[in-house]
């Protein structure tokens, strides 16, 4: 019997459950002959037996019983299972071992909930564990130790984009990487101050940091196993907050402005997750963290930003802050990095949700081979990514006059925000991939394995690109 730790062993509340008592077969089977909608995945119904063993009965549909089945009734079960010290989960006898995958994410995923607080005892859930009544085999086991993996570290994601910001200065976050990559064997991180920024010519990190109380820095995180294979580098937005700087943002547009380091949580929660998995790549998560403010030392438009290796941007607006730290980063992983695959996951523009909706990610590449398996391994994850053009058509809008480049060439937005990022990963441009992520960065509802609030966006395909990349 596998049991499914849904929440840390603190388990006096665990229970061990027997396996189903026969005689309640009849009973499940006359309330499925009354509910024929039941197959629809994700849709679950609980059944009180007051006075009697079990107390309650859950059943949730799991479709046509693949994967993405299997998440939306784990997340089903869940929730409806949220009251209850534990629970066993009957499956079928030769459940997959992707069912099994996306019963454990569902369940782990949904039951996450972001507390800024000591839990106060009366906010406590109960749910300790589940038990899945199945045989445990070595490849359950194995399929349990990704999905734990994969779950834990986006949900480490999600601390980090629910945090407000008043705590979520840039020095908290590299506290927070830091910490945790010293308590994973092979994972190294090097965190730069604002005079190692200065020293190294990361100038667009500190132009936009430039007018916050809380000075920026840039994390290096890295897992690197002996006989690594290749170097995939991941690089992703953290700004802390973004105001807008002068070019100030209205107040309904700033509110959620928290979540602009969303990017930078993913590529660190990703590098954790390729350690705890064992990946045989070198995987590197570069997170550049500033907070775009507004003051007497803030940068302004017309500014002429010089960033790592060179190149400068004529800044046309302040708001367009996201591309100039990644400007530094990306040339900065092609000139020392040697990257196999440079991917950077980003809440770059308000206008990728003007064209893919609040559910979808846009993925900009030049090569189909990255587009396609990058978009299988989302699918596959349960994120949804449409691929959008690096068109030609626009390339001249972000050259600029005094500087190389415009950094707000305005629309189309989220193509003309790609193509300046284009510019700056030099030759090998058919090696990089960018995913705009600022609107499913965020849930606005409990919706599946989604919970309102940050959703840890990327960590799931990225992990998963990962492993089948590793084969
Ligand atoms: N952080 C925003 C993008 C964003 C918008 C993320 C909504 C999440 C939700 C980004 O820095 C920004 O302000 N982009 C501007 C660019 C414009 C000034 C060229 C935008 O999209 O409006
Ligand atoms: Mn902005
Ligand atoms: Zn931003």
């Amino acid at each position: 019997m596998l049991v499914v730790p849904v929440r840390k062993a603190d388990s006096s509340a665990a229970v061990p459950v027997a396996a189903v008592p026969a005689e309640i077969g009849a009973e499940v089977a006359s309330f499925l002959s009354e509910s024929g909608q039941l197959a629809k995945p994700g849709q679950a119904e609980s059944w009180k037996r007051p006075l009697r063993t079990p107390t309650k009965i859950v059943f949730a549909g799991v479709g046509s019983g693949d994967e993405t089945g299997w998440r939306l009734a784990g997340a089903a079960i869940s929730r409806q299972a949220a009251k209850d010290a534990t629970i066993a989960i009957v499956v079928p006898e030769d459940l997959a071992p992707e069912a099994l995958r996306g019963l454990a994410e569902g369940l782990w995923l949904a039951e996450y909930k972001y507390r800024l607080r000591e839990n106060k005892p009366e906010e406590v859930r109960l749910l300790a564990s589940a038990e899945v009544l199945c045989a445990d085999t070595p490849e359950r086991q194995s399929v349990l130790k990704t999905a734990s993996a994969v779950a834990s570290l986006t949900n480490f994601a999600r601390d980090l984009t629910n945090t407000p910001s008043l705590i979520k200065t840039p020095e908290w976050f590299t506290e927070q990487v830091v910490s945790r990559a010293e308590a994973m064997p092979g994972v190294s991180a090097t965190v730069r101050d604002p005079k190692q920024l200065a020293d190294d010519g990361f100038g667009g990190i500190l132009a936009v940091g430039g007018g916050s109380a809380h000075s920026p820095r840039l994390v290096e995180l890295s897992w690197n196993p002996p006989n690594a294979t290749e170097h995939i580098v991941f690089a992703g937005k953290g700004i802390t907050y973004d105001t807008g700087g002068v070019d100030i943002k209205p107040p309904d547009a700033m509110l959620l402005m928290r979540k602009d380091m969303s990017g930078a949580a993913a590529v660190c929660a990703i590098v954790l997750a390729a350690a705890q998995l064992n990946l045989p790549f070198r995987v590197t998560a570069l997170a550049p963290l500033a907070e775009n403010m507004v003051s007497g030392s803030s940068w302004r438009s017309g500014d002429v930003v010089r960033h790592y290796g060179g190149l400068t941007s004529e800044i046309h607006n302040t708001d367009a802050e996201g591309r100039v730290v990644l400007a530094d980063v990306l040339a900065y992983a092609f000139a020392n990095l040697e990257p196999d695959v440079l991917i950077d996951i980003s809440t770059l523009t308000g206008a990728g949700r003007v064209s893919l909706g609040p559910k979808i990610a846009s993925m900009f590449t030049a090569s189909d081979e990255l587009a396609a398996t990058l978009s299988d391994a989302a699918r596959e994850a349960g994120e949804s990514v449409w691929r959008m053009p690096l068109a030609d058509e626009y390339a001249k809008d972000v050259i600029a006059d005094l500087g190389d480049f415009n950094n707000a060439a305005g629309n189309p937005g989220a193509i003309t925000a790609a193509l300046y990022l284009r510019e700056f990963v030099g030759p090998a441009r058919d090696k990089w991939a960018h995913f705009d992520l600022s609107a499913p960065a965020w849930s606005e509802t409990d919706d599946g394995e989604l919970v309102r609030g940050a959703t840890g966006w990327g960590v799931r395909t990225m992990v998963r690109w990962l492993l089948a990349r590793a084969g």
